[in-house]
């Protein structure tokens, strides 16, 4: 048995972070065993676990997936932590130990907001000694709007953009760094590079500048305990020292310019900065954001105009990193950008961001970075470098480090590459914040995208921790806004607020992390964030007729669908009916939350209001005999998906769906909403083929026609690039825009047949109901969930479909067998009790890998509907 995973609040030995009650969970594997027994965590103040500070003793009811001891924490504490896992065969291991340790917390600060006396990127500076060697040493640190630490010429950690995007306004996030290693006995130099970042650089709509601060600042605390047991503090104060930076310029759109040959003026002495309150600085919550891989550079090539380009072969977010030896004073420039056009250099899509990098040499050998800056780019223009090599290249991909927790593939080759851009959409745009895109003057955290994507992020890598601290910034906005969300999170100056779809992430991406994850204390944390929000809808209804619909306000409904009548972009459903969809399906959400944490006038209240609005949607847009006066794919898809259509005519919907889909020749039509339900509800009510039609579909609109046009990350347009490889708009076209790649859920979930359960949630329990079509032939997944991992793949061979599944240790599953007949199942395994539920065989098995074969009965006759499908 191994004891795996061991993490506090989803992140792994955290150090510094805003942990409040924190929650310890883990998994186990390589057991027979199919249960815990009983289970027993030690918290001791020593890696030995020797001086224990708690002890759960050995429980029944100890929860792997978050179980929160009964101990206060103390500031800047370390905190180890082991588990004693006992399991049904009588087995039992105990784990190496894990920690935690706590920040600031509520401490009080006794370093002081210090600045420089000019403005400018500057480099604040301390010199110290200490007599002798050091034990231990930690940094608490937070610099705006971005830092660097280094301690005798060293970056301190590996960590790049802190203290990351937030709501400065309301919460800067500061980090704990371990500088033990770095500190010598003797004479030491502190030294901190500041940058300009979203705090107060150019970000945001319209140019604006400033918009959290107006200098750049410094605040830290180095506790140093030396050999013999003494302490020393150095502190934030008026003797560090302030000089010119070399990074002469840098801003998250623009790039930035290093200048080695740089000589700072004299030093300044650093003074104190006011106006930043005490409060506002908390403990972390970002999950470090680094250069996760390394890629290296596919070609450098010369241009029909002559330029020379570095193809790295992969859109990326990130930088490239170079070494160079120029002679003193040549100025090297990179122009990052997503696409050639006609062969040569092209950047109009990014609109006012400029992306550029430069850095002018010393002389001297030299492997150069930018610092306070990122780029969304596949190419490079090289300016400056002579006779540039590939092998002086290297392509650093930038994001927040989650862990993936997916690997797909399947018998078609572009749907892996769609698989691995949609992945790449994830990597891209997961940088602190869910962005929408990482290239243009835009960036920024999107919530309606974030929505969308939100279950295919639970997938495909460990999105808890990312998320909970974007849902803290969005309660922060909510806070602002008597509980409405802002169209973007953090809001970075952009106004507008309390559009369907958009703010629902408010309770989406809570109620998807319970699902995945099944931390319940998160989900009491956030479910303010949901009630806020459902609340904010309810008195905007009450405030407008009292009508249980949400017929008011500006709505970017189904965001660029393609059925859209004016030209515009908001698509051709009614954004009144999809707000109105939406007010029902979060009140749905806010419902199973409460039911979930045991609120019971909550429960009440929101049972009520949840029919109230279901009532309404059908009075206003059900005829009598079931038609919809929306007669869309997004209209039907929320329906039927969002499950406010009356019982009695989903069947009557079904085929109006399938009709449409008939009449406009296979295509889809949908944008920003119905995209991200589109499969999956095919699948459930019965138009499983015509779902996989719509993914295998190679043409335009589809998702293999941007595989087939060498995409290598998810377009923002169904047809971004033209099939004559010209971009089709410039004002709104990114290629990394990862919304689309919300198919990947009904991937996971229909294809190879991975879902969560409500009533057991984070995988305790799961559903595997694959929906196989021999068009595919082959499909496998594995997911690493917060149970432990799951596998299922199958294959078709002539008529034989050849399953195999693994469930994890202390898990259950309930397998879903498609197109099976009850003879040819009995008997194929001794344990399978199998039970008949609506036309469907299943089975319900514990932990361990099992095969199953049978001959696949042919599909009924609605999911015959492939609906003039080309392929
Ligand atoms: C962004 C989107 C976003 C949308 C809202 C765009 O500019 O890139 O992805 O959700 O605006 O309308």
């Amino acid at each position: 048995m191994r004891i795996y995973g061991m993490a506090t609040n989803r992140l792994r030995d955290p150090m510094g972070f805003l942990l409040n009650a924190p929650r310890l969970s883990y998994k186990v594997d390589q057991t027979d065993a199919k249960r815990q027994t009983a289970a027993r965590i030690r918290i001791a103040m020593d890696a030995e676990m020797t001086a224990l500070c708690f002890d759960s003793g050995k429980r029944a009811d100890l929860d792997s997936l978050g179980f929160v001891p009964d101990l206060a924490l103390t500031p800047r504490t370390r905190y180890w932590w082991d588990v004693e896992v006992f399991a049904d065969d009588a087995s039992s291991a105990r784990s190496a130990p894990a920690f935690f340790e706590t920040g600031k917390m509520q401490e009080p600060w006794a370093g002081q907001w210090i600045t420089a006396p000019v403005v400018g990127n500057m480099v604040l500076t301390r010199r110290f000694t200490l007599p002798q060697d050091v034990r231990q040493a930690r940094m608490y640190i937070v610099g705006l709007g971005l830092y660097e630490l280094y301690c005798n010429g060293s970056k301190v950690g590996d960590e790049l953009l802190a203290p990351f995007c937030n709501a400065y306004d309301r919460w800067i996030q500061l980090q704990t760094y371990d500088v033990g290693d770095l500190l010598v006995t003797g004479d030491n130099e502190l030294r901190v590079m500041l940058g300009d970042g979203w705090y107060m650089g150019r970000f945001g709509f319209k140019g604006k500048r400033q918009l959290y601060g107006d200098a750049q600042a410094l605040r830290c605390e180095l506790h140093i305990t030396l050999a013999d047991g003494t302490r020393q503090t150095i502190l934030s104060d008026t003797d560090w020292q302030a000089t010119e930076s070399p990074v002469r310029s840098a801003s998250i759109y623009d790039g930035e310019a290093y200048d080695a040959t740089f000589v700072p003026g004299l030093p300044m002495a650093a003074v104190p900065y006011a106006g930043l309150d005490d409060a506002r600085l908390v403990d972390r919550l970002s999950p470090p954001v680094r250069v996760c891989q390394r890629l290296t550079p596919k070609e450098i090539l010369t241009t029909p105009a002559g330029e020379t380009v570095l193809d790295l072969g992969q859109e990326i977010t990130g930088y490239l990193e170079f070494t160079t030896r120029a002679p003193a004073g040549t100025e090297l420039k990179l122009s990052y950008f997503e696409i050639l056009q006609d062969g040569n250099f092209y950047r109009d899509n990014l609109r006012s961001a400029q992306q550029i990098q430069t850095y002018i040499a010393d002389g001297q050998p030299a492997t150069v970075r930018p610092h306070f800056t990122f780029f969304g780019f596949r190419y490079v223009k090289l300016e400056g470098f002579t006779a540039a090599r590939v092998s002086d290249f290297c392509g650093c991909v930038v994001h927040s480090d989650i862990v993936r927790s997916l690997t797909f593939s399947c018998a078609n080759e572009k749907v892996n590459r769609l698989a691995e851009n949609v992945m790449w959409g994830q990597r891209g745009n997961f940088l602190d914040v869910p962005t929408d895109c990482p290239q243009r003057d835009e960036r920024m955290g999107w919530t309606g995208d974030a929505q969308a994507f939100s279950g295919t992020a639970c997938f495909q890598m460990e999105s808890q921790a990312f998320f909970a601290k974007y849902l803290y910034d969005m309660q922060q906005e909510q806070d602002k806004r008597q509980g409405s969300v802002p169209y973007v999170v953090p809001s970075v100056g952009v106004n507008g607020d309390g559009s369907c779809a958009w703010s629902d992430a408010a309770t989406v991406i809570p109620w998807n992390l319970f699902l995945f994850y099944g931390d319940l204390e998160l989900l009491r944390t956030q479910y303010s964030n949901m009630r806020d929000w459902v609340e904010w809808i309810y008195r905007t209804d009450e405030a407008s007729g009292s009508k249980r619909l949400w017929h008011v306000g500006f709505h970017f409904a189904d965001w660029l669908a393609l059925d859209t009548k004016d030209g515009s972009a908001m698509g051709g459903t009614d954004m009144h009916y999809i707000a109105s969809a939406y007010y029902y399906y979060s009140t749905s959400l806010l419902l199973k939350a409460a039911v979930a944490l045991g609120y019971t006038q909550d429960i009440q209240r929101y049972t009520q209001l949840q029919a109230e609005i279901r009532q309404a949607i059908q009075r206003e847009y059900f005829t009598p005999s079931g038609r919809l006066a929306q007669t869309t794919q997004t209209g039907y898809i929320c329906a039927l998906f969002m499950d406010f259509a009356p019982q009695e005519h989903r069947a009557l919907l079904t085929r109006l769906l399938a009709l449409d889909f008939e009449e406009s020749n296979g295509q889809l039509r949908t944008g920003f909403v119905g995209t991200a339900y589109l499969c999956r509800t095919l699948s459930q009510i019965g138009l499983n083929a015509l779902a996989y039609s719509l993914l295998l579909r190679e043409d335009y609109p589809g998702w293999l026609y941007e595989v087939s046009m060498g995409a290598t990350t998810i377009w923002e347009r169904w047809n971004s690039v033209l099939p004559d490889g010209h971009m089709s708009d410039t004002g709104m076209n990114s290629l990394n825009h990862y919304a689309y790649g919300a198919v990947m859920e009904w991937v996971c979930r229909d294809v190879v047949g991975i879902n969560p359960v409500e009533e057991a949630p984070g995988f305790r329990r799961a559903l595997l109901k694959p929906l196989p079509d021999e068009r595919l032939a082959h499909a496998e997944a594995t997911y690493e969930s917060a149970a432990g991992q799951y596998a299922s793949a199958w294959r078709i061979d002539r008529d034989t479909f050849r399953w195999t599944v693994t469930i994890p240790f202390n898990a259950t599953a309930t397998l879903v067998f498609p197109r099976a007949e009850e003879s040819t199942l009995r008997g194929l395994h001794p344990n399978l009790a199998l039970a008949a539920q609506g036309g469907q065989l299943s089975a319900t098995l514990d932990a361990g890998t099992y095969t199953f074969q049978y001959p696949l009965l042919p599909v009924g006759p609605q999911e015959q509907i492939t609906v003039n499908c080309p392929i």
